[in-house]
């Protein structure tokens, strides 16, 4: 395994890096991300309890090149006892933090490399990080709900048969899942409702900038399953997948 070339830091001892953030990664998410209502309760919870598992990636010259972070969580280690998935492991955290439960996982919540960056190699360098800031905290297992980035050109395939799709040198198509995977990280199950979003009709026209005359299911931009649109409850919702994997 390659030495990472570059060095984590906690976000909040790096303010001044803030800045940067919007011009470097706004253009990564869809906008419908940023409307799942389970996550609202429990986001500045997080930002607090666990503001050590939230990093910049900076290179050797201190440039900023990605982000990453997680959550710990106690699990013991089976499938069965896999959060929902983003949502349900973000809850869990939280809430077993307020209760003085002890952890003994990490879940990576995220990672993200600078738009101009990407394609070098860096994804694995923030995971490698990350897993070593892990297990320095005493957290010995290390999962992750990956959300495979090429799953949006397959919104019909169900997750568990995309998650399972390889390419003819064995190696997994998806190539958010195959960095994960070469990092020695295995599919423990997938997680079809890892985030829920649900808006008006209204809403989703803003967040999806389609119309959507009738009730029924759409295929929408960067989504990697379908929205389900209920004109009658003035109503659309939308699962998003990810597949768990697990490193330690
Ligand atoms: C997903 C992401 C973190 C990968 O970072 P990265 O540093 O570019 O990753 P790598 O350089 O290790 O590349 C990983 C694989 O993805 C491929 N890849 C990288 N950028 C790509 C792009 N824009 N389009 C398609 N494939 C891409 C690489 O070719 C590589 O595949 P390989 O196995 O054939 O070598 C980055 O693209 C990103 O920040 N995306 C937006 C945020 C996101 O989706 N995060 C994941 C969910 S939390």
């Amino acid at each position: 395994m390659t030495a990472p070339r570059c060095t984590l830091v906690p976000t909040h001892e790096r303010p001044d890096l803030d800045e940067q953030v919007e011009t470097l990664f706004s253009e990564h998410w869809p906008e419908f991300i940023f409307h799942d209502l389970g996550v609202k309760p429990y986001r500045e919870r997080r930002a607090e309890y666990f503001a050590d598992l939230d990093f910049w990636g900076l290179d050797a010259d201190g440039r900023l090149v990605g982000g990453c972070y997680g959550v710990p969580i106690r699990w013991d280690g089976t499938v069965e006892d896999l959060p929902g998935g983003y949502t349900d492991a973000l809850r869990r955290s939280v809430e077993e933090h307020e209760a003085g439960i002890a952890p003994d996982t990490l879940v990576v919540m995220g990672a993200m490399v600078r738009t101009d960056e990407q394609g070098r190699g860096w994804a694995g360098d923030l995971l490698l990080g990350l897993r070593a800031k892990a297990v320095a905290c005493g957290l010995e297992k290390v999962i992750a709900p990956v959300r495979p980035t090429l799953k949006s050109r397959y919104p019909l395939t169900p997750i568990e048969v995309f998650a399972a799709w390889t390419r003819d040198d064995g190696a997994l198509l998806d190539p958010w899942l195959r960095t994960h995977a070469r990092l020695g990280a295995t599919v423990l199950a997938p997680a079809p409702r890892s985030q829920t979003m649900t808006g008006t009709v209204a809403e989703w026209e803003a967040w999806t900038g389609l119309a959507l005359p009738a009730s029924g299911e759409y295929v929408i931009p960067d989504g990697l399953a379908l929205l389900h649109v209920d004109r009658g409850a003035d109503r659309g919702v939308y699962h998003d997948p990810n597949v768990w994997m697990r490193h330690l």
